[in-house]
């Protein structure tokens, strides 16, 4: 059978996203795009401090603006639960959710205290600008340096975030006893998130308690468990789509303000509603929370670690305890006997922080991976020879085996890549011109999730197949890899494979989020496939002359669009020709993915990486150049080489971010972001990104999850900031310990 290829092999192959066209071309439809019938726009008025309470909110003026159909306050919002736990969501810290609207409290600058609904959004955003608060001011703290002293261990733990280990040997003492010895303390700074596309929802009203919500969410499902919560609404008659997010990076994680505000404008005016946010207005639904890093390490002669410790301060709201995993890494990432490690929260008047890519370590692994460069520098070991004697081949906070680590390749690789051995160990040793050049490295570790995600694969007599999962797709690849998925599973070309995700109307899905998606919902996907295999195949066998009557399901193949048997490719039988001759138009089944919790007593799962970064620094005006990074990921396998090296430049773009630019200004005596725009906040643009090298390293997995991957949304951040700043301080001399590190820091003498 000469046209009888073996090829199929859509796991691997870079593919481009299958809905690039729809998003270059315009025609991809986000959340506040979808028209609807009357449709009505919602402004929010946000308040103008940082505590107290509203006193009066003069809305005459704004109420006599042609066009506005309702002003919504705390005097006369819509009816919506009153208890806390039905303003939970599935990623929800512990404590009290925000709830709009609830009462008079100012609980932080920039909180909406009003909703203008007005039959153009002109009308409602002019209206708005005439709504008058007045406030009884009460006093504010927005600073984390002046409440450390009121830093408390959350009594209540955040579902799903491990606290620090309980201490292991006398880190204390070991320190104490060190031969060699550092002790610093890192800042870094509190971050926004800046998707590109503004969080909007377009609730179209379909009558009496049913509604057709296009929202930015990072999860239908959870957006539709909350709008059913907080509304009382049958989960029928809410139905979620979320088809496209243009970025979210965490911020979407949750049900943000203006789901809430569409919702509760819709069922009391009974029409369509569509509140979208502005760009400012974006500030103020959770951030990165700023931290504190004490950070003391010892090691001996050879450059073994005998003690850490990691004490770690952050940001947290007044009304909930929003928890990351920020010092765990510290008692995890080096073999050592001796460890302490704390994490503990300051409460202030902002809203609370929210999941940022690679929510903890980002900051955590950020400032260990600068701890541990200075003391490799004060020992004179190498840093990536100090690193690799001090290689932890298994969890020490948990006991636990790696499922795989591949991080020894993941050195090596980058080390050659960047060119490792051009650079010099004493600092300030290269120049060029008047820019000092350096090199500096560290190392990222990211968890490899395995999600209960369930999914649905539908073929048709055409040979078509569909896969379908509640996932949501927020630039990551999701609509590529799970078509891909599915068409490996069934030996069909790309283009004869549609996935169907970002509804919540389809099968059970967590919120896109942790790294989780790819291995979570791309192995459900893989289970519904393989059952649809195996109903396909007692259809094939039963046929009459069936080439494959004395087979099993073992036995055979499916490529080319064809079932074959492994030994004999010429003893097949199309997909169609299976489907007709059983008259069937479709066979529809379902699978899911679930961790493995007798495996997860034994083992544990992380994605391992190593940054390498090259700056040159202008001398005179401390700007910062980076001419390369490479980031080698140690990943399990990859679907698609071109979304998946997307992801991690997207991470490491965001780590340059961290390193250099971006930061979210407080004017503490206002309690008010000053930098609210992206005139004002910088994220880092062409010109501050030059080459990013990705490697993936060899990493079989066979246990991480049925399809061997381990995710790649976060890992590319993660130690990045740090190659930066160990990079700038072999270039420069200087070490930097407050992140961003902007020029002034470089060039101004302490
Ligand atoms: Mo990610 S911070 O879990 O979207």
């Amino acid at each position: 059978m000469e046209a009888f290829q073996t090829k199929g092999h859509e796991i691997g192959r870079p593919t481009n996203r299958v809905e690039g066209e729809l998003k270059v071309t315009g025609r991809a439809q986000y959340a506040a795009e979808y028209p609807a019938p009357d449709l009505l726009y919602g402004v929010i008025v946000s308040a103008t401090v940082a505590a107290g309470r509203i006193t009066n909110l003069e809305v005459a003026e704004a109420s006599a603006v042609a066009g506005v159909v309702r002003i919504f306050t705390h005097e006369n919002r819509g009816k919506a639960a009153w208890l806390d736990r039905k303003w939970r969501d599935e990623v929800a810290p512990p404590g009290h959710p925000f709830r709009p609207l609830h009462s008079d409290r100012i609980l932080f600058d920039g909180q909406p205290i009003a909703l203008v609904v007005a039959d153009s959004f002109e009308a409602a955003r002019d209206a708005a600008s005439l709504v008058r608060a007045h406030y009884e001011i009460e006093p504010h703290c927005t600073e984390l340096e002046a409440r450390r002293s009121e830093a408390y261990d959350p009594p209540e733990k955040r579902s799903g975030i491990p606290p620090p280990p309980a201490p292991r040997g006398e880190a204390q003492r070991a320190f104490d006893d060190g031969p060699h010895r550092l002790s610093s303390e890192y800042r870094i700074s509190a971050e926004h998130h800046n998707p590109m596309e503004l969080f909007g929802t377009t609730c179209v009203f379909e009558g009496p308690g049913k509604l057709t919500i296009y929202e930015k969410t990072q999860g239908s499902q959870n957006s539709q468990g909350f709008v059913t919560s907080v509304f009382g609404l049958k989960s029928k008659n809410v139905r979620v789509i979320n088809h496209y997010v243009g970025g979210a990076f965490g911020s979407g994680l949750r049900p943000q303000q203006q789901l809430f505000f569409a919702v509760m404008a819709s069922l009391e005016l009974k029409r369509s509603v569509r509140v979208t946010l502005t760009r400012s207005q974006m500030f103020y639904i959770g951030y990165r929370p700023d931290t504190y890093h004490a950070i003391a390490l010892a090691a001996d002669e050879t450059g073994r670690l005998t003690s850490i410790m990691h004490d770690a301060v952050a940001a947290t709201s007044h009304y909930e305890d929003y928890q990351e995993a920020v010092v765990n890494w510290s008692g995890m990432m080096y073999h050592c006997d001796n460890v302490k490690l704390s994490y503990n929260l300051v409460k202030l008047n902002t809203a609370t922080p929210c999941d940022m890519r690679a929510p903890g370590a980002a900051v955590g692994v950020n400032a260990l991976e600068c701890a541990i460069d200075e003391l490799s520098h004060q020992i004179n070991v190498d840093p990536v020879e100090f690193r690799t004697v001090n290689f932890a081949s298994m969890d020490e906070n948990t006991g636990k085996m790696f499922t795989s680590k591949a991080l020894l390749s993941c050195y090596r690789e980058g080390a050659a890549a960047i060119g490792w051995g051009r650079r010099s160990a004493t600092p300030r040793s290269r120049k060029d011109g008047h820019e000092l050049i350096g090199l500096g490295m560290a190392t990222g570790m990211w968890d490899a999730f395995l999600m209960k995600a369930a999914a649905q694969a539908k073929l048709t007599a055409d040979g078509l197949l569909e896969v379908s999962t509640a996932a949501s797709d927020i630039g990551t690849g999701t609509w590529t890899i799970l078509a891909q998925i599915g068409a490996d599973n069934l030996g069909l070309p790309l283009d004869s494979v549609t996935a169907k995700i970002g509804d919540s109307s389809l099968p059970t899905s967590p919120v896109e989020g942790g790294s989780w998606t790819a291995a979570s919902n791309g192995s459900a996907v893989m289970a519904a496939c393989e059952a649809l295999k195996k109903t396909l195949f007692k259809h094939a066998k039963a046929m009459t002359n069936s080439p494959l009557a004395q087979a099993e399901l073992s036995d055979a193949v499916f490529v080319d669009g064809r079932v074959a048997l492994k030994d004999d490719l010429a003893r097949s039988l199309s997909l169609k020709e299976v489907m007709q001759a059983a008259e069937l138009s479709e066979i529809v089944e379902k699978g899911k993915a679930a961790p493995n919790l007798l495996q997860m007593r034994k083992y544990i799962s992380y994605t391992h990486s190593a940054v390498f970064a090259e700056v040159r620094v202008d001398e005179d005006l401390g700007v910062v150049r980076i001419p390369k990074i490479v980031c080698a990921a140690a990943a399990g396998r990859i679907i698609n080489p071109k979304t998946a090296r997307s992801q991690i430049l997207g991470g490491v773009v965001m780590g340059i971010g961290m390193a250099l630019h971006e930061e979210s200004m407080t004017d503490h005596r206002l309690g008010k972001i000053m930098n609210h725009s992206l005139a004002e906040y910088h994220v880092p643009v062409h010109a501050d990104i030059a080459d990013i090298k990705v490697i993936f390293v060899d990493e079989t997995d066979e246990k991480v999850s049925p399809l061997g991957v381990k995710g790649l949304g976060e890992i590319g951040i993660v130690g990045t900031a740090a190659a930066v700043a160990n990079a700038i301080f072999n270039a420069t001399g200087r070490r930097v310990r407050d992140f961003p590190i902007t020029l002034d820091k470089l060039i101004v003498e302490y």
